[in-house]
């Protein structure tokens, strides 16, 4: 019997956390652009029990997408996404922020929403870093929750000379998702399936640990000193609320982005962490 499909994207600690809370006896499906962090992460998911396969893929290229798309399928019907791949402002320019972050997770969701099984369920991972920024126009929200992937990057709003560093890269990005979320939602409807995105603050991986080593680390440090938690957060923490929206308990949530950043929005708004 064919099992059902967990298609993983990004090999990093908040894929994995998810990955292990939801995907046990299913077919785990992996991919990252590092070959060598999907080998790590398989290799302590096999040994826990896990069913995982794995392919070198890049989140930045439909063509690379929709190859690993079609070899998960050789496994069995897809019945959930987590994308938890993904580059932060410390890690890479704007181009690749945007093409990565940006263009690749909408293309994504795009792709996955017309093979996705009924009943299916996806979880992307935005940032609470894109709540910071100031709310765009109207029309620049519906820009990035409707337009075709293929011309969301000849966006005037999102042309190098518009975008003031990689965190405002970043931040446009991660509203991107926010918006793709809502919209492709309505679609994923049509197969009986839902996709919601988390937002997560400061969660300690290889990720923010290039955070607290760049050129904003103090910035972090202070973040998560001030922040009503006190703490940066876990991937075990992040997979608490992926476990939400992915099971039946979830099953009127759909559309959704859930803020999970130890208070840290609501101090920089109102609380000891205003800018
Ligand atoms: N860690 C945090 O504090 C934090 C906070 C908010 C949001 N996020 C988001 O969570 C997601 C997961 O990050 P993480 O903290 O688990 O980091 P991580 O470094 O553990 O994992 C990220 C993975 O994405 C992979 N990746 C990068 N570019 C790729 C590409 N083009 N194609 C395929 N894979 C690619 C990396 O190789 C890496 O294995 C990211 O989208 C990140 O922006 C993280």
């Amino acid at each position: 019997m064919k099992k059902e499909v967990m298609l993983v994207v990004g090999a990093g600690q908040i894929s994995m956390a998810i990955a292990r809370r939801m995907g046990a006896g299913k077919k785990i499906v992996m991919g990252d652009k590092k070959i060598e962090n999907v080998q790590a992460i398989a290799k302590v998911m096999n040994e826990a029990g896990y069913d995982v396969e794995i392919q070198e893929m890049d989140l930045s290229s439909r063509e690379s997408i929709v190859s690993f798309i079609e070899y998960a399928k050789s496994f069995g019907e897809i019945s959930m996404l987590v994308n938890g791949a993904g580059v932060s402002p410390s890690q890479a320019p704007i181009s690749v922020i945007l093409n990565v972050d940006l263009y690749g997770t909408a293309v994504l969701l795009e792709e996955v929403g017309k093979v996705i099984k009924e009943g299916g369920v996806g979880v992307t991972i935005s940032s609470q870093s894109g709540w910071r920024m100031p709310q765009l126009t109207p029309q620049q929200d519906r820009a990035l929750a409707m337009t075709p992937c293929e011309e969301l990057l000849e966006l005037d709003f999102l042309q190098e000379e518009n975008i003031e560093n990689t965190l405002h890269a970043y931040q446009l990005a991660k509203r991107c998702n926010e918006k793709r979320v809502m919209y492709e939602a309505i679609r994923w409807s049509e197969r009986g399936a839902r996709l919601n995105a988390i937002a997560p603050g400061i969660i300690v991986t290889p990720l923010a640990i290039d955070e607290f080593n760049g050129p904003r680390g103090d910035f972090y440090k202070n973040m998560f000193a001030k922040c009503p938690a006190r703490r940066p957060g876990t991937a075990d923490e992040v997979a608490n609320v992926a476990e939400l929206l992915m099971s039946d308990k979830g099953a009127f949530i759909s559309g959704s982005t859930f803020l999970m950043d130890g208070g840290a929005t609501a101090s920089y708004y109102y609380g000891p962490l205003q800018p």
